[in-house]
């Protein structure tokens, strides 16, 4: 991977002047559909975190972290834990501690696995700047992949690469378009409008002044290039893709020092509906940001959690939830969502054990483990059959119930009969008056037609075969959560 040019930027005094005198930027209070996170929908502006280090600093490479060492133990960064302060679920400036270093809102004091990206982004910046040239690119990818948290940074190592080399410093200005009231009034924040509290000189609009300002030559040599983020872009596709594409045919005009960064999901945003700039021979570059891979995800999660004094995750279920996440979407926000779920579910098995019995010790042990991630994920992952199977009628459920069990030996399908004799079983022993053999053989039927158990076809009634359709995890999981199968699934 190349390494980025320029500074780093461990000091985060650079973002807390985002909104230095030559950046304008633009909050969101409003959030987009595709937002793979309900706790992201929460608009505060990026936290800062302190740079808090384990004790001993930890030499990584990416797979550092999961391999196994010839005990079968696997090897990783928590091997500092003896170093690490005691980490105790009960106290509850810890628990909120982690909870801060897994928020979405937290920005991370060092954006790990993106490095390539962020690298060409800024190469692209640099060389407008150094030829005193406009140019775009276009930035895509699927939820949760990094892009905005990249570019924020992108923009502070633009802004300081700029000053490092005696450059005319750089204008910046941010948009998240959900923010923008209606769409043309990008073209105002762009303006400065909004900044210097003036309005628009004349009848001239916002985008008549930055055509009419971009078409004449620059009165100064030292003029400053101008470097505009145009996040959630899509929000400003409008029927005639007018604004859109205005925006980018800024770039495109004679005396123009636009740098234009957009950013949205779709892969072939620009093709769509920028057709005019390839025809002009302006298309954006692309950069794409893939969806994270296990590594990555583990890796990130690590880092955010390295800072933190003690360790509150088992490692095996860090690596669970990257594994789980990275196959479902690759979606950071979807990781960093799952592992605070787990420890909120391991904050109120503490509680419960201390109101049962308050002299409880704390263990060694009472850290995130398996068990809570797995069901973190299932409360994250939850599935449609899950939905299902918990919205049937309880005999129903009790003959889903049956099956579960009935096919636990791995036996891949049984009689009517046999399953009956299950279903009898269990509404025996939870004293529940059974329905009749015909019933039962309707019932399967419908949830035959349910797609959650196959049916085969016999003369017999009883000697039809029944199997499952669905994962018996899900049913599993699904009954689990009502309280009358919980012995049941024993
Ligand atoms: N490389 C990373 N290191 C640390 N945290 C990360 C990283 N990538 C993503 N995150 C976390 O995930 C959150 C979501 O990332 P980000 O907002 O950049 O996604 P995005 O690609 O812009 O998604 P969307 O398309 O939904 O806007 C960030 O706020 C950050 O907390
Ligand atoms: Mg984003």
């Amino acid at each position: 991977m190349p390494t980025i040019a320029g500074p780093s930027f461990s000091s985060h005094e650079h973002i807390a002047a985002a909104r230095s005198e030559n950046t304008v930027e633009v909050n969101t209070p409003r959030k987009r559909k595709l937002r793979s996170d309900s706790a992201a929908e929460v608009s505060t502006p990026m936290k800062l975190k302190s740079p808090r280090r384990c004790a001993v600093s930890i030499p990584r490479t990416p797979m550092a972290e999961v391999k196994e060492e010839s005990n079968g133990k696997p090897e990783t960064q928590f091997d500092c834990l003896d170093v690490k302060s005691k980490w105790n679920p009960r106290d509850e400036d810890q628990m909120k501690a982690v909870k801060e270093a897994l928020h979405v809102s937290t920005a991370p004091s060092t954006v790990v696995c993106r490095e390539d990206e962020q690298g060409r982004v800024l190469e692209f910046v640099k060389g407008c700047m150094e030829q005193k040239k406009a140019g775009s690119l276009y930035i895509c990818g699927c939820p949760g992949t990094g892009k905005s948290l990249s570019m924020e940074k992108v923009r502070q190592q633009a802004q300081d690469w700029a000053k490092q080399e005696g450059l005319p410093c750089l204008e910046t200005v941010s948009v998240n378009c959900t923010s923008l009231t209606k769409t043309t009034d990008i073209f105002s924040k762009i303006l400065g409008e909004n900044k210097t509290g003036k309005k628009a000189i004349g009848s001239s609009s916002p985008l008549e002044q930055l055509q009419i300002m971009f078409s004449q030559k620059r009165e100064s040599p030292s003029s400053k290039m101008m470097l505009i983020i145009a996040d959630e872009m899509d929000y400003l596709i409008t029927r005639d893709r007018g604004v859109l594409h205005e925006l980018f045919m800024l770039t495109t005009l004679p005396f123009s020092r636009c740098i234009l960064i957009g950013v949205a999901n779709a892969i072939d945003l620009a093709d769509r509906f920028l057709p005019k700039l390839k025809s002009l021979n302006c298309k954006p570059l692309v950069v794409t940001f893939p969806a994270y891979s296990m590594q990555q995800i583990l890796r990130i999660l690590q880092e955010r959690l390295v800072e933190l004094p003690y360790v509150a995750f088992q490692p095996k279920a860090l690596e669970l939830c990257a594994r789980k996440v990275s196959a479902a979407s690759g979606d950071m926000r979807k990781a960093l969502s799952v592992c605070r779920s787990a420890l909120e579910i391991l904050e109120t098995e503490v509680k419960g054990s201390i109101d049962h019995e308050p002299q409880t010790p704390v263990t060694e042990d009472q850290v995130v483990k398996m068990d809570h991630m797995l069901a973190a994920l299932a409360k994250t992952f939850k599935s449609p059959v899950v939905d299902t199977i918990q919205s049937l009628p309880q005999h129903q459920q009790i003959i889903v119930c049956s099956a579960a069990k009935a096919f636990r030996g791995s036996k891949k399908d049984r009689t009517i009969a046999e399953l009956n004799k299950l279903y009898l079983e269990i509404c025996k022993s939870s004293m529940i008056t059974p329905a009749g053999i015909t019933e039962f053989t309707n019932m399967c039927t419908v949830l035959n037609d349910q797609g959650i158990v196959k049916l085969s076809q016999a003369r017999n009634d009883k000697l039809k075969r029944v199997s499952l359709r669905v994962d018996e995890a899900d049913i599993t999981f699904a009954l689990k959560e009502i309280r009358f199968f919980r012995n049941c699934l024993l």
